[in-house]
């Protein structure tokens, strides 16, 4: 029964109140007035087959265009929004241990840079994934990215750096593999061995420096651990100078340049993004205005971690609307980690973005989705819902993209499809669904 001029869909989502496209943007991350451009259409529909969409557009243009494969499965999405899975670029997903204990301290005071230096906070984190083996690693990291799919997230950056050795930052790179590998959670891995300096080489950081770069960086690359380096660019942690010795080897060895940058203080390393062309800088807090300029004329995307001054009880959030009037492409990630950002949710840093940032519902899902994508050079494959791209979307039980922006603290998520598959849904009948 299938019309050889038709595609024969395996998976037809139609009737969402609202269909978030973020269609027609080419090949750039969004800027300027065109964040919020998210090409919604009412009464939408999105089919797909096997792991591609094959039609976008209202549902009866949709419904016209395609046939159904015997198999196939109907999605009525009729009071519901309909998007492009999240994309999270930027989180530290493969750990062991928690780190619950610094909480109340932190309540009580105690500054973030002020535990790691008395030997806390990333180094806690570093012990307990030092003892951890592969497996266990990849079993965890399995566990987190469960959680991130059940939110919406269908790709994600996972970055070693509590490991600080050879063996342990290899291995979590191995377990970050082994966990993405079959997930319907899409995922990528990042170097960051430059994530602070271990405690047995407090004494001698270039000693430390000369490691990473004639040791960890080679070892990477040669065993296609990482797709990119990234390091901890920040007084009192990695300087400038150290940064671009690290980034520099990095790219020599084929690793593409990432920053987490001016986070607690502006420590030049927005300016250090934009003259190595890296593909971000993250965090920004405390980015300068020249910086800033520097990052829009090299087209680096800046990813934004609202969820980390939130759980660091930060004052200043970065200064979002100044990039977006600068022409910054702005992006926005969960920093998931066991320290300063524990959570797994894109949905409430999109909040978070609202509140905090002060972006418009459309700006934070754009940036949560298409140019999130361009913060991990993957805008060919996934972010916007367009025919060819990988068929990685959310149904959401919000009425419109600004509920689900609005309303925060729970899953709004119902059904998240990755690569044409239901790979999650929540429980309960479905009685809309066909067969
Ligand atoms: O992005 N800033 C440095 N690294 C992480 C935190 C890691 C941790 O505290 O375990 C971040 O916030
Ligand atoms: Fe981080």
């Amino acid at each position: 029964m299938t019309d050889p001029e038709r595609t024969a869909a395996t998976l037809l989502v139609r009737h969402a109140d609202e269909l978030v496209t973020l269609a027609g943007h080419g090949a750039a991350p969004l800027t300027g007035a065109a964040l919020g451009e998210l090409g919604v259409i009412p009464d939408g529909a999105v089919a797909t087959a096997g792991d591609r969409i094959v039609a976008v557009g209202p549902s009866d243009l949709v419904e016209r265009s395609v046939t159904l494969a015997d198999d196939a499965r109907v999605v009525d999405a009729h009071g519901k929004t309909v998007l492009p899975g999240f994309v999270d670029p930027h989180t530290h997903l493969v750990y062991a241990g928690t780190r619950e204990r610094e909480f109340p301290l932190r309540l009580a005071g105690a500054s973030y840079l002020e535990i790691l230096h008395a030997g806390g906070g990333i180094l806690n984190t570093v012990a307990a994934t030092r003892a951890a083996d592969e497996a266990t690693l990849a079993q965890r990291t399995r566990e987190r990215l469960d959680t991130a799919l059940r939110h919406g997230t269908t790709t994600l950056e996972i970055k070693s750096g509590y490991g600080l050795d050879t063996a342990t930052e290899l291995r979590q790179l191995s377990a970050a593999q082994r966990a993405g590998r079959g997930h319907a959670v899409r995922t990528v891995t990042t170097f960051m061995g430059a994530h602070a300096f271990p405690p047995e080489f407090r004494d001698a950081p270039e000693r430390y420096l000369d490691l990473i770069v004639e040791a960890m960086i080679p070892a990477v690359a040669h065993g296609g651990l990482a797709t990119f380096c990234d390091v901890f660019c920040e007084e009192g942690v990695f300087d400038v100078a150290q940064s671009r010795r690290i980034l520099e080897a990095g790219r020599a060895a084929g690793l593409r340049p990432k920053l987490h940058a001016d986070e607690l203080a502006s420590s030049g390393g927005a300016e250090l993004a934009a003259e190595l062309g890296a593909v971000s800088a993250d965090h920004l807090v405390y980015a300068s205005d020249a910086g800033l300029a520097a990052m829009a004329a090299a087209g680096v995307v800046a990813v934004l971690l609202p969820g980390t001054t939130f759980s660091l009880m930060g004052s200043h959030y970065a200064p979002a609307r100044r990039m977006i009037d600068a022409g910054v492409p702005v992006a926005l990630a969960t920093d998931a980690n066991p320290g300063s950002s524990p959570t797994e949710s894109m949905q409430i840093i999109v909040n978070l973005a609202c509140l905090q940032l002060k972006l418009s519902p459309s700006e934070a899902i754009a940036a949560a989705t298409l140019n999130a994508a361009h913060a991990l050079g993957l805008a060919h494959e996934v972010g916007s819902l367009e025919v060819g791209k990988r068929a990685d979307l959310l149904v959401v039980d919000a009425p419109s993209h600004t509920y689900l922006a609005y309303h925060y603290g729970t899953n709004l998520a119902e059904r998240v499809i990755a690569g044409g598959r239901v790979a999650w849904q929540r429980n309960g009948p479905r009685s809309e669904d066909r067969p």
